[in-house]
């Protein structure tokens, strides 16, 4: 499913509500959040238009991907995260499960799976998001699987040690395994850039097996997008 929007700020509303929706249907509600510049804006819409109204509290925020580093750093997904939306809504620091960034990358990865293991609702075996925010780079990576490691994304390990191919920054990322079990993914996905590789993977042409964004499975998934993103899809 996909849906197409005007801006990132409709965008991010559609989002919003949903999260809305969510807490009130549920008591508890896990959701992996992503890195990159689409959830850094709806982060902002989220802090300035829902903060008084979702309750904050129902929800157990883990990472789909963090990078190897301290989590004050400029790189840090969980410093962005609470740069722009856990300083401004009324989080409990209880319930918020960071991958340490600051450990060395290895027991980062144990760590991680430690708490996942600990902290999130098995089903099947596995551990089951409810809501799993997803981007896709340029190149087709998603989490922090990239095109030069899409072995990852089958691993039988919750969790995989990955390496970003141009900096050669080692990050921590989920794998295919708990990524397809979520209830529901989000694929956020805006911006020019993003258009050839958006299509050759929702029309499944061109190099599209190349890409690890190809394996997340479709039918629990809603890619949300903008205009540029989209442009160059036939059906609408
Ligand atoms: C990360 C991400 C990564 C991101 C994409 C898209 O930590 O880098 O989780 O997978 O979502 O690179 O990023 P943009 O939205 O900035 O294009």
């Amino acid at each position: 499913m996909h849906k197409i929007f005007e801006s990132k700020h409709d965008l991010a509303r559609y989002f919003g509500d949903y999260l809305l929706n969510a807490t009130q249907d549920k008591s508890e509600v896990y959701i992996a959040l992503s890195g990159g510049s689409t959830p850094k804006a709806i982060f902002e819409v989220l802090a300035k238009e829902y903060a008084k109204s979702i309750d904050w509290s129902k929800l157990y925020f883990f990472w789909g991907d963090e990078r190897c580093v301290d989590p004050t750093d400029s790189e840090s997904n969980f410093r962005m995260t609470r740069e722009y939306l856990f300083d401004h809504v009324e989080t409990k620091a209880i319930n918020i499960f960071r991958v340490k960034g600051e450990l060395e990358p290895e027991e980062a990865v144990e760590d991680y799976i430690t708490t996942l293991e600990e902290n999130v609702p098995f089903t099947n075996g596995r551990p089951q998001f409810d809501i799993m925010l997803l981007g896709m780079g340029d190149d087709g990576h998603t989490a922090s699987i990239f095109p030069h490691q899409i072995g990852l994304w089958n691993s039988d390990n919750l969790c995989e040690l990955a390496q970003h191919p141009d900096s050669g920054q080692f990050r921590v990322t989920l794998t295919g395994k708990v990524i397809n079990h979520s209830r529901h993914i989000f694929f956020l996905v805006t911006g020019d850039n993003k258009a050839d590789k958006v299509d050759e993977i929702m029309n499944q042409k061109g190099n599209f097996k190349q890409y690890p964004a190809a394996l997340v499975s479709t039918s629990n998934t809603t890619w949300l997008m903008d205009k540029a993103a989209a442009q160059k899809l036939t059906f609408k």
